[in-house]
């Protein structure tokens, strides 16, 4: 698919939707006992900014830069987002346009598992961070996945998801590699951890459900899979329909791991 088709349109726009639920107190809980007023902080995978803003008020008056390298996402955090004490540009964090030892602080919500070369990508963290400075890494961990009630089509279409993902280079359980990531990148002080998002309510449930048929409706997904063999359209309709009759039942619940780690750059604070 070429970017800008009607697929990447819709994707684009049912993906803002849910980056701007995100919340500081919530998606940076983990990262909130290091942050201090006044500090200069770099967010890469800003995404639309919801995460970055809420940054930014928790360590006014100093300064938050929201870097992605992709322009929409800019754009759409420089509009939807702006807040005091925050500025976006666009920027790739295997090539971060800063000096070294630059941030006081380095954060990074749900970017590492889209990267290609993680390892390379937390060392260019560590590159643009003051020594003593911290870094705090997120991301999901799929095959934690706990579904209930749940049946063969629902794994099939986690399966199918993941295996989309890694054809696209990215890392759907690239959650439990964080503290490996920041050992090996050269950080110290590491401490990793998990926390669970779930869908236990009504509206959680019907959350869930929009977002797996978001990805078993995404053309992308639909033409790979019939290329590649990996389900046809009568496999995919069912997939669909077995978390439709999930959403139904009332004791429906499923849950996955957030995996985060938070580590210093060696040298003095
Ligand atoms: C899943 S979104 C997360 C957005 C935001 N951090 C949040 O939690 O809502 C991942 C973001 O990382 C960006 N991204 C992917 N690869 C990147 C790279 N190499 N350098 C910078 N940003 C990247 C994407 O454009 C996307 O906006």
């Amino acid at each position: 698919m070429t970017s800008g088709s009607t697929g990447d349109t819709t994707r684009h726009v049912e993906e803002t939707r849910r980056f701007q639920l995100r919340d500081v107190n919530v998606d940076a809980a983990f990262f909130l006992p290091f942050l201090r007023p006044g500090m200069t902080l770099l967010d890469v995978g800003c995404g639309p900014g919801s995460i970055t803003a809420g940054l930014a008020g928790l360590i006014a008056p100093g300064r938050v830069i929201g870097a992605d390298k992709d322009p929409a996402r800019i754009e759409t955090a420089s509009r939807d987002a702006a807040a005091d004490g925050v500025s976006y540009r666009v920027a790739d964090v295997t090539a971060l346009p800063f000096e070294d030892d630059h941030f006081d602080a380095v954060f990074a919500n749900a970017l590492i598992e889209h990267l290609p070369d993680p390892g390379a990508g937390v060392k260019e963290l560590m590159r643009v961070l003051k020594p003593g400075g911290a870094v705090g890494v997120r991301c999901p961990d799929w095959s934690s996945a706990l579904l209930h009630p749940d049946n063969d089509l629902m794994w099939a279409s986690i399966a199918l998801r993941n295996r989309w993902q890694q054809h696209r280079g990215d890392h759907p359980d690239a959650g439990r590699l964080l503290r490996g990531l920041l050992a090996e990148a050269g950080f110290v002080d590491i401490n990793a951890d998990a926390t669970a998002q779930s869908h236990g309510t009504d509206d959680g449930v019907a959350e869930g459900v929009r977002y797996m048929h978001s990805i078993l409706n995404d053309p992308e997904l639909v033409a790979l899979a019939r290329e590649h063999g990996w389900a046809n359209e009568v496999e995919m309709e069912e997939m669909r329909r077995s978390w439709v009759h999930w959403a139904a039942q009332p004791g429906a619940f499923s849950s996955f791991f957030w995996c985060h780690a938070t580590g210093r750059k060696p040298g003095r604070v």
